[in-house]
């Protein structure tokens, strides 16, 4: 039994090893010592409820969805700031609040970069994490503080630090601080080719994605998104003493567990201040997230706070951008891409334009609806914004420079890459091409061919599936069968063994059942599973081909969608031809009459099976015929050697016998389960 006390030094060591991996980027334990931790404290937990706390890091998701944010006074006004355009606009803030209070010119100036995120207000209690807002009017923000939960690096609870002097620093007893929330740049660009390979549609930029994923309601789906936070400013401090210097402020943060930016820097002359401020114009993509500018704050608060307010804006700070990356072009012509999965993706083709130092020809159109929605039209004069690292896309249209002459944009109806029919599939954005041996899709198709739920062929990674398309030799997955040792021989990196062991691989894959072979043509919404059961009612690929959207439906569990898609897939000559080559080679296996002879595996290899009694669905062949099929062996008695007795309702005396010798017993839903 765990002792209160070993439960929360186990919360400590954990909130520890979060601050190292989240906030530090430098873990001390490994990934899976770290479950263990957790893991071990959710057991705890489950054993002793009422010990949990709000800072446990087990709660960091999981709260019901809500069904409205409620709304939050923040303690203090979440001000904005004033912008500065270039150099001179900044010299010329300078000069405006020296008139107004001379000892600005000695102050000293902290820059920081201007994070392009979402600001959010975070409140600790006695060092715990009580509540969390967005910034809303200023005065009041909206209650977000489940979805702030899920961000690994925000402390759930204040670490306890020590001072280089070893000193502990105090935290106020009530401490409500300011940062940026954010999607770093490589995470956003990564969910999105995630939802774009899914047919889902696409985010425009990483600061909409996190603002997004912060105003969800479900909090389950913030957290699964990568954001991430820097803290920059204390908003209210009570029971306790913080820092009223910029600068100490950043470090104080820092030593009490806060991500902060480690590229702050504090500069006694204000030209220093702008020219490492202007420095990092140019090294802006090397941040890990979008910013737009850099912020010069006068390091003393006392005096910036005296220097008083112009509107929302405080004086004591000024927000320098950094040119736009956003300029005006004309949309030439609008071209589309063909994705690995198929997707087909649309791209401006632009009047070559410069933005930030780049020339820009090309930006991404996202998706079908979205050229819709916006109503971008070819000839027109469309926004274009470069941000960071983030391919270019296109903002809209400014349709007041329309001259008449733009055209409307029609999505295309076949494939830019082979020619053949494009589909659309209910429920997703995308528009597809289906073609299995499109050129721009054979990459995966092939890969997902060779997939060990499919025809399992081994030896074939991606690397050696495009050094067989670039040479030429595999244009389709019929050609793999017949490929010849000396063609295998003369590509790099092919020895003796790795070629005869790769070619009887792929020799030995026409052993498989007619459900892989199905599985493995990549239909879309045709998994293993229904396959399989398109195996047993069209026991000939031929048939198969031939069926009739109404006649696939009989199937139990197919829908009016997914019999399109096979029907459509059969209906392509591409498709055709395929098949025929794929019969030429002897790649031609036959579907079963039973239930399940077409789903053939080795998942039961070894393991000895007894049936007794009536089961629910299957019949005593059925039964024998399933296990069969998996590598199984059926026979009549129980004995010690039995793996499982198989029992259905009425059992005889076969059923006492396994019970006596400690025989598995399992129903016939489980021994299905067994075999997936
Ligand atoms: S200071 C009085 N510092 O930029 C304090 N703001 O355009 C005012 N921002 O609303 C804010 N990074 O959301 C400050 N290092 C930083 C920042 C920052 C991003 C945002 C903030 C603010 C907006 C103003």
């Amino acid at each position: 039994m765990a002792t209160k006390s070993y439960y929360e030094e186990l919360k400590e060591k954990i909130h520890f090893h979060n601050h190292r991996y989240h906030v530090m980027d430098s873990p001390v334990i490994s990934d899976a010592e770290f479950d263990k931790l957790l893991n071990e404290l959710k057991r705890i937990e489950a054993e002793h409820p009422d010990w949990i706390t709000a800072d446990s890091p087990t709660r960091r998701a999981g709260a019901k969805p809500a069904d409205r944010f409620d709304k939050v006074r923040h303690p203090a006004p979440i001000l904005s700031l004033a912008n500065a355009f270039g150099a001179d606009d900044a010299r010329a803030w300078l000069e405006r609040v020296k008139r107004i209070d001379d000892r600005v010119e000695k102050a000293k100036f902290v820059v920081e970069p201007k994070i392009d995120g979402l600001s959010v207000v975070l409140h600790y209690r006695d060092g715990v994490f009580v509540q969390g807002a967005t910034r809303g009017d200023g005065e009041v923000g909206e209650d977000i503080t489940q979805n702030l939960r899920t961000i690994r690096s925000i402390p759930l609870k204040i670490p306890v630090q020590k001072s280089k002097q070893s000193s502990v620093i105090s935290v106020p007893k009530y401490l409500v601080i300011r940062g940026e929330a954010f999607m770093p740049v490589k995470e956003f660009e990564a969910l999105n080719r995630k939802l774009e390979e899914a047919g889902e549609k696409t985010y425009q930029n990483p600061r909409n994605t996190a603002a997004g994923s912060l105003r969800q309601l479900d909090s389950e789906l913030t957290a699964s998104r990568p954001l991430t936070i820097l803290v920059y400013q204390i908003v209210h401090a009570e029971g306790g003493k913080v820092p009223t210097s910029q600068w100490e402020i950043l470090e104080y943060l820092k030593a009490l567990g806060f991500p902060v930016t480690d590229i702050a820097k504090r500069f006694d002359d204000f030209e220093k201040a702008i020219a490492y401020t202007e420095s990092w114009e140019k090294k802006r993509d090397d941040l890990s997230y979008e910013t737009d500018g850099m912020v010069i704050k006068i390091d003393d608060l006392t005096l910036a706070a005296e220097l008083g307010f112009v509107g929302k804006d405080p004086r004591g700070a000024i927000a320098f951008k950094f040119p736009a990356r956003e300029v005006t072009t004309t949309l030439n012509d609008i071209g589309v891409a063909v994705g690995r999965t198929g997707v087909l993706t649309p791209y401006a083709v632009l009047e070559a334009v410069e933005i930030g130092g780049v020339i820009v020809e090309r930006a991404t159109l996202h998706n079908f609806d979205y050229i819709a929605e916006k109503d971008i039209r070819i000839g027109d004069r469309v926004l274009v914004k470069r941000a960071g690292e983030v391919i270019p896309y296109v903002i809209g249209p400014v349709v007041d420079a329309r001259k008449g002459k733009e055209k409307k944009y029609k999505p295309p109806t076949k494939c830019p890459a082979c020619g053949q029919d494009v589909e659309h599939f209910e429920g997703e954005v995308a528009w597809y091409c289906v073609n299995a041996a499109c050129p721009a899709q054979l990459v995966r198709n092939i890969e997902h061919y060779v997939s060990r739920g499919a025809m399992d062929i081994e030896g074939l990674g991606i690397k050696i599936v495009e050094q067989l398309i670039e040479s030429g030799l595999v244009k389709d997955v019929a050609d793999l069968y017949t490929l010849k040792r000396d063609q295998l021989l003369a590509l790099e990196g092919f020895k003796d063994k790795k070629t005869d062991n790769l070619l009887s691989a792929i020799q030995n894959s026409k052993t498989q059942s007619l459900a892989r072979l199905i599985a493995a043509l990549g239909i879309h919404g045709v998994g293993e599973v229904m396959a399989g059961d398109l195996a047993v009612t069209f026991p000939e690929l031929e048939a198969l081909s031939k069926s009739s959207a109404e006649e696939l439906q009989q199937i139990e569990g197919l829908g009016p969608n997914i019999a399109e898609s096979i029907v459509d897939w059969f209906a392509r000559s591409s498709n055709q031809k395929l098949l025929k080559k794929l019969k030429a080679v002897g790649m031609w296996p036959k579907g079963g009459k039973s239930k399940v002879e077409s789903r053939a595996s080795d998942v039961f290899g070894g393991l000895t099976f007894v049936v007794t009694g009536t089961l629910p669905t299957f019949s005593r062949d059925d039964a024998k015929a399933f296990i069969e099929s998996h590598g199984g062996k059926v026979t009549d008695s129980v004995s010690k050697k039995t793996s499982y007795l198989v029992l259905g309702e009425n059992p005889g005396s076969k059923f006492d016998k396994a019970k006596a010798l400690g025989v598995r017993i399992i129903g016939e839903a489980e021994l299905k389960k067994l075999a997936k």
